[in-house]
């Protein structure tokens, strides 16, 4: 386990370095068309979206959920802070004549009000940054949905991280290519602490993140406490969630 630390979140997440090229080369094949579908279908579901419905993807990273709810007939909008991914995204989109609004942003600072029936923040997109300001992305959603909309949030959870055991080392390869993550745990601020090394085509390169995990309770707290009504837990597959899963998703109605 780390030592205690300050958070300040310029030094929690080094975007630019994860979110690149690298990172579509080591997730491309586990990110398949397959995978993304079911993914897409637990979105779907878990926020009764309906074709028509008004949807913000926050952080939508190179678009493989949005331009699949567009295809369904989503009135998509994906929000996220790396123009490559955005670019991506763009150029899937135009290749399948796919109308979704890409816009490049901090999900810190949302200017729409009352715009959305449904946000979604998926595949551990959330908890990059101190507390306050996870919360004030609660927030920005909150005011970015209008009344009645739903918002859903998906990480790891906690409970089933812990009970794996930390620190622990994981590796993805890809051909000669590797990517190495050392996986720690930081118990006095409940956050994951990794250092990643890729090597591609011999040459090494690092990046550091953090990830704030919160437990159900915390999460839906926090939900309740800027201002949505209520708010549910479910596990991976959209059903009930359990301490056992590995991913929390945490649905809030405004
Ligand atoms: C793990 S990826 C997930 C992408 C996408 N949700 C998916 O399911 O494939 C996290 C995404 O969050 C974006 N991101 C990181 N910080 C952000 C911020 N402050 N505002 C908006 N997007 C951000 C990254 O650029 C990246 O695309």
């Amino acid at each position: 386990m780390t030592e205690r630390t300050a958070s300040n979140s310029s030094d929690l997440f080094d975007c630019e370095a994860v979110f690149c090229d690298d990172y579509l080369h080591f997730y491309g094949p586990h990110l398949s068309p397959e995978f993304n579908l079911q993914q897409a279908d637990v979105v779907w579901r878990l926020l009764s979206i309906s074709a028509d419905c008004k949807v913000l993807d926050l952080g939508c990273g190179h678009g493989r959920i949005a331009n699949e709810l567009a295809r369904r007939g989503a009135r998509m909008s994906g929000l996220d802070s790396s123009p490559f991914f955005l670019n991506v995204a763009r150029e899937a989109a135009r290749r399948e004549e796919l109308t979704v609004d890409y816009v490049e942003g901090d999900m810190r600072e949302l200017s729409w009000r009352h715009e959305f029936d449904a946000i979604y923040c998926w595949y551990t997109t959330y908890g990059y940054f101190s507390d306050t300001e996870n919360i004030e992305v609660l927030r920005q959603c909150f005011n970015a949905l209008k009344p009645g909309g739903r918002l859903l949030i998906e990480q790891a959870n906690r409970n089933a991280l812990l009970r794996r055991g930390l620190p622990f080392t994981e590796v993805t390869s890809r051909g000669d290519d590797m990517m190495i993550d050392e996986v720690d745990y930081d118990v006095f601020e409940d956050r994951t602490r990794t250092r990643r090394s890729m090597v591609r085509q011999g040459k090494v390169s690092r990046a550091n993140f953090s990830i704030r995990l919160y437990s159900y309770a915390e999460l839906a707290a926090r939900m309740v406490r800027v201002g949505f009504s209520s708010a549910e837990g479910f596990g991976r597959g959209g059903q009930p969630f359990t301490t056992y899963d590995p991913r929390l998703i945490l649905v809030a109605r405004k």
